[in-house]
């Protein structure tokens, strides 16, 4: 049978209540599609920062390297600060196997719920691609005069041609595979004068390569207003890594919940192993009571099969969390039900063996 080695990370807080219902749906999937998980499970997190000073072992990237995909849950817990945790874990893993596009869709299914008047489901159905190695995400920097008058801290943005073109060129790619072919820019470059007119300077030589790519561009500031009041404009978006990160958490909420909402940090070369991982967090305020929702987790298991080559056992899953919502299946809060993580993974584990 067809086999992939998976590193599992649940993380912190509900990572560890969503990555074992993310598994069961797998499990389903590779049951019913006739291939192995070969299942890895790392338990690095912030409780081992407690215990052994590292997020993880000095060899953790050696260990994940072997690996075909990385399933994460998420990191970051009351503590330890996050600047700790996260740059001691996640941070190393996207740059390291230099996972350079994360991949965040908005769809609102039929059934789930948007905030938004008037919306339905054919309104909002868009991508955030978000750069993921680079940007304002850089290490040029640090902290001077410590304590003193003279105390100065700074963090350069960094955009590199090759960073800058290869995402605003798998931005285009995905769009030439959509119906409305479309991509929009988020930019600032009113403000931020170095960094962000260099990046709209190319994105527009990368859409004279896609003429049959619809293209506009918005300061990210009105961009997050557009995204409330006009989501149907929106088709494939791509971003820094800063204005992805913000625009990939309103999006998702746009949309009915970010507990729903999946990601995929990829390296397209297959050089390194990806790492998919909801786009939540770890949920300190309702961690420990199996309410969260582990929908984000699940899709972000579809999104690893996808990327795997196994697009069937996808897709099923993706349909099986469809079917779901919309026959009005058993629901977390923050949809509006008062079912518990389990029960929801449970009932998508059902869909997908069943077919
Ligand atoms: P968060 O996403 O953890 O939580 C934000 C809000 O959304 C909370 O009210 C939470 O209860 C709710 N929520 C999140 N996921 C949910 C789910 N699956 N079901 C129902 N409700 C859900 O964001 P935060 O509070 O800013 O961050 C908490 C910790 O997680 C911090 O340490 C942060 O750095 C970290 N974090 C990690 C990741 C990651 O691992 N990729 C992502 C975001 C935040
Ligand atoms: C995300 C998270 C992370 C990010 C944090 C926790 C470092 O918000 O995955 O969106 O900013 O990338
Ligand atoms: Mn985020």
């Amino acid at each position: 049978a067809r086999k992939y080695r998976i590193a599992v990370i649940p993380g912190d807080g509900i990572g560890k209540e969503t990555t074992p219902e993310g598994l069961r749906v797998l499990d389903a999937a590779a049951r019913r599609f006739g291939f192995e998980l070969e299942l890895t499970e790392y338990d690095w997190s912030c409780d081992t920062y407690q215990k052994t000073g590292r997020m993880m072992p000095d060899d953790g990237m050696d260990r994940l390297k072997d690996s075909d995909s990385i399933f994460l849950g998420a990191v970051g817990w009351p503590g330890v600060p996050d600047h700790v945790s996260l740059w001691g874990l996640l941070i190393p893993i996207r740059r390291g196997f230099d996972q350079y596009v994360n991949l965040r869709p908005c769809k609102l299914m039929p059934g789930a719920k948007t905030p938004l008047a008037n919306r339905g489901p054919e309104d909002i159905d868009f991508y955030v691609v978000r750069e993921n190695t680079e940007g304002e995400y850089s290490s040029v920097g640090g902290r001077m005069f410590e304590g003193t008058d003279r105390e100065f801290v700074s963090q350069q943005s960094v955009l590199t041609r090759t960073g800058t073109d290869r995402i605003l060129k798998y931005a285009f790619e995905l769009a030439m595979t959509r119906k409305r072919r479309k991509v929009t820019s988020a930019t600032k470059s009113n403000g931020i004068t170095f960094t962000m007119p260099y990046w709209d300077e190319r994105f527009a030589a990368m859409a004279k390569q896609y003429p049959d790519v619809t293209t506009d561009q918005f300061h990210i500031d009105i961009l997050c207003a557009h995204f409330v009041q006009h989501p149907d404009w929106f088709d494939v978006v791509v971003g820094s890594n800063l204005f992805g990160d913000i625009l990939s958490d309103l999006g998702p909420a746009v949309a009915g919940s970010i507990g729903i909402a999946p990601s995929a940090n990829i390296n397209p070369e297959k050089a390194f192993p990806s790492m998919f991982e909801p786009v939540h967090g770890s949920a300190p305020d309702i961690a420990g009571k199996w309410i969260c929702n582990p929908i984000g987790q699940i899709w972000s298991g579809a999104m690893m099969l996808e990327h795997l080559g196994e697009k069937a056992a996808a897709d099923a899953i993706v349909s099986a969390i469809e079917k779901h919502l919309a026959e009005g299946g058993p629901r977390t809060r923050d949809m509006g039900g008062n079912a518990g993580t389990v029960d929801v993974g449970k009932a998508l584990a059902e869909v997908v063996g069943r077919g």
